[in-house]
């Protein structure tokens, strides 16, 4: 081996285990002596709350993604505010009313800490409560390794890392590939929208004829434009808060079982959000999409592999950050 070789191997050995790092700090089991039971709470709550509301499923799905892919999973999302005073990742135009299932978290949070107090971080319990709501809305159980630490920085400004209802394929695989995720990875996690829904302002923008340059999103099957617009008024003659109070499924007929449903409703040109739909659109995403399509466990398995690497983004470990009291503030 050349020098110049040999050296370059040696960067490339070393970044790699740099990168392994972060990912074998987080163990299963992470409070087996300090919090036993930790899992099993997060567990009952989670059932409980599901049980009386089975739409805080895709809440919690949601709140875990967004969690991670700005500044990692470290909880940053449910902080109220920050010592620096500025705006927080919860008020952002990504998030704000369109966010389900925060208080789910805080009732989790207070039981665990009358059992053992300062110990489990409110990032470990987020990755925990998707893991479990995923579970009841029908994906098979995964591992979820713990031991990562809550953040102290939540800013609005970084919700830019979230993928937008408008993106093209290429700012989706860009958002994703930033945070390690391949293409079909993103297809494959996209899955997600098989439950839960969206609120009118994330996808009316579609269905209105404005003008001959913004025309009516052609994407979108005729009948169930049709059928969006008894669901949504035109947002040019409509209050935005009558708009944000309308939620529509992203399945109509179900939503809330995470079956992977999502994929046959692309095939029909019935993808709630733009960004869903222009899956379709080019090749390389379109085969992924008739794949999971044609293999729904398959789908289900993948989906679950690609929850547990989310749950590994950018994580605090150690004596980085450190274990939030109560979840919406900083210590
Ligand atoms: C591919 C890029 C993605 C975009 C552009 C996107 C965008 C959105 C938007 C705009 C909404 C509706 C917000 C509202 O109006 O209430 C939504 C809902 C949702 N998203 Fe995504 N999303 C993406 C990927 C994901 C991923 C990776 C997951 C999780 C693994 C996910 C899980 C969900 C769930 C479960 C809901 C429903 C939430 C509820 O009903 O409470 N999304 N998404
Ligand atoms: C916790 O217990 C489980 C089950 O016995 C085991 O698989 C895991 O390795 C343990 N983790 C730690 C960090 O001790
Ligand atoms: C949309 O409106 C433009 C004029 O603003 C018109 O030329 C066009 O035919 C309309 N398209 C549809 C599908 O109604």
């Amino acid at each position: 081996m050349a020098p110049a070789t040999l050296l370059f191997f040696l960067i490339f050995v070393q970044s790699a285990n740099a990168l392994n790092t972060r990912r074998s700090e987080l163990q299963l089991g992470f409070y087996n002596s300090t919090c036993p039971d930790v899992e099993q709470i997060v567990h009952d709550v989670v059932r409980n709350r599901h049980f009386l509301d089975p739409t805080i499923a895709a809440g919690l799905i949601r709140l875990h993604f967004h969690d991670c892919f700005v500044r990692g999973c470290d909880a940053s999302i449910l902080l109220d505010e920050t010592p620096s005073g500025e705006p927080v990742e919860k008020v952002s135009v990504a998030n704000g009313y369109t966010l389900h299932g925060i208080e789910v978290i805080d009732t989790i949070k207070s039981i665990i800490e009358s059992f053992c107090p300062g110990t489990v971080s409110c990032a470990d319990i987020l990755a925990f409560a998707a893991r479990d709501a995923a579970v009841l809305a029908g994906l098979q159980h995964y591992p979820v390794p713990s031991g990562r630490r809550d953040g102290t920085v939540s800013r609005a400004v970084e919700t830019l890392d979230l993928p937008g209802p408008f993106a093209t394929v290429e700012q989706l695989t860009r958002n994703f590939a930033k945070k390690g995720f391949s293409q079909s990875e993103m297809v494959v996690l996209s899955g997600a929208h098989s439950i839960g829904g969206a609120h009118c302002p994330s996808f009316s923008g579609r269905l209105y004829n404005y003008t001959a340059a913004l025309p009516q999103d052609p994407t979108i099957e005729t009948v169930h434009a049709e059928y969006l617009k008894t669901k949504c008024p035109d947002p040019r003659t409509t209050a935005a808060e009558a708009l944000e109070a309308q939620k529509v499924n992203f399945i109509p007929a179900a939503g809330t079982s995470l079956d992977g449903s999502y994929y046959a409703e692309m095939q029909m040109g019935k993808g709630l959000l733009a960004s869903d739909q222009v899956l379709m659109t080019e090749r390389r995403t379109r085969t992924v999409v008739e794949r999971m399509a044609a293999d729904r466990s398959k789908w289900a398995r993948k989906f679950a592999k690609a929850m547990s690497k989310m749950g590994l983004v950018e994580v605090l470990t150690g004596d980085q950050g450190e274990v939030r009291r109560d979840c919406r503030l900083v210590n």
